[in-house]
């Protein structure tokens, strides 16, 4: 009897001690996802719980359905609650100053996942992990630079307007364009990193480039873009792939589908797990006070037809 009221008083005093019950068993994370607009998001949601799970650690995921107001909304919320940290894909670069700053006076650090920020003050965030988009642009023009031998004009599906992949996609691709005057970008415009606005755009492009025989290839930020602007190609009764070159980044299983099935040419992959590392750093972080780099890059890979169908199978499962 002596000994259960010893162990009682114990665990109430380590809940004071604490702040909370959970705090003294689990970390918590609240993470602000931008949507499902991609077969590559979604998978990298499902990473991210794989991941967490892994390491013991409660995720909590808020769906912002694309709108940084959203994002806005869920990370005050996440501050509301105390977690431990958030995770934050930022959709577009700008206008996090303010509530980063409430994050930073609740001292609760923040990680952002996948994309970047624009902030004065780089000490309002821990780090982010994500690819080097500027890179990712350049691979894909690079491949385009040799696959095309003679002229080519080239119609571009650009991401969401003001994410800072979007930009820095675009300035890797024209980077190489710009060196190459045999390539000549003749249209582009947002397709929102969806498969729908992905076609829809395409069908408009392909309209006013007479009726795609104009179009030597198609550049697309995003895979599901890129199949979706497949769509609109074979609607047109072009084909993908042979007719017009389709270059993309993601690297989904869809994507190597239509490469195995000769409709699309090229991917540049962006791993999926970005919440893995987030929570290593955050890990040490919290054990020790180790300070992660402020940018902890992922790889980045060219995949091309020949490895197509092996690259599908190992992938339909995860994605
Ligand atoms: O920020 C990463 C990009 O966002 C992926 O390339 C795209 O598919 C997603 O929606």
């Amino acid at each position: 009897m002596m000994r259960c009221k010893f162990i009682g008083i114990m665990a109430l005093a380590l809940v004071a001690a604490t702040g909370s019950a959970r705090a003294a068993d689990r970390l918590v994370v609240g993470f602000s996802q931008i949507g499902s607009e991609s077969g590559w998001r979604a998978a990298e949601t499902k990473v991210a719980k794989m991941e967490a799970e892994k390491r013991g650690i409660e995720l909590k995921i808020s769906d912002a359905q694309q709108k940084e107001e959203n994002q806005i909304k869920a990370v005050r919320s996440f501050i509301a609650q105390g977690v431990d940290a958030i995770f934050i894909a930022p959709v577009v670069a700008t206008g996090w100053e303010a509530v980063l700053k409430e994050a930073k006076d609740a001292k609760i650090p923040v990680i952002l996942l996948d994309r970047g920020i624009d902030v004065k003050d780089e000490g309002l965030y821990l780090t982010v992990v994500r690819s080097d988009a500027v890179y990712e642009g350049q691979v894909a023009g690079e491949w385009l630079a040799k696959a095309a031998t003679g002229a080519c004009n080239i119609v571009e599906l650009q991401g969401t307007v003001g994410a800072s992949v979007a930009i820095d996609r675009k300035k890797g691709f024209e980077k190489i364009v710009s060196e190459t005057p045999r390539l000549k970008i003749v249209r582009t415009q947002s397709g929102d990193f969806t498969r729908a606005k992905g076609k829809e755009v395409m069908e408009s492009f392909i309209k006013a480039e007479n009726g795609g025989k104009t179009i030597c290839a198609m550049y697309a930020h995003n895979d599901d873009m890129a199949i979706g602007g497949i769509q609109a190609i074979k609607a047109a009764g072009l084909k993908p792939g042979k007719d017009i070159l389709v270059v993309s980044i993601d690297g989904v299983p869809d994507i190597f589908k239509a490469m195995a099935d000769g409709e699309a040419n090229a991917s540049v992959e962006l791993t999926p797990d970005m919440a893995g590392p987030a929570f290593d750093a955050l890990l040490a972080f919290k054990a020790n006070g180790t300070v992660p780099p402020k940018w902890i890059k992922t790889t980045t890979r060219l995949y091309q037809p020949d490895t197509a169908k092996a690259e599908y199978e190992r992938r339909k499962d995860l994605y």
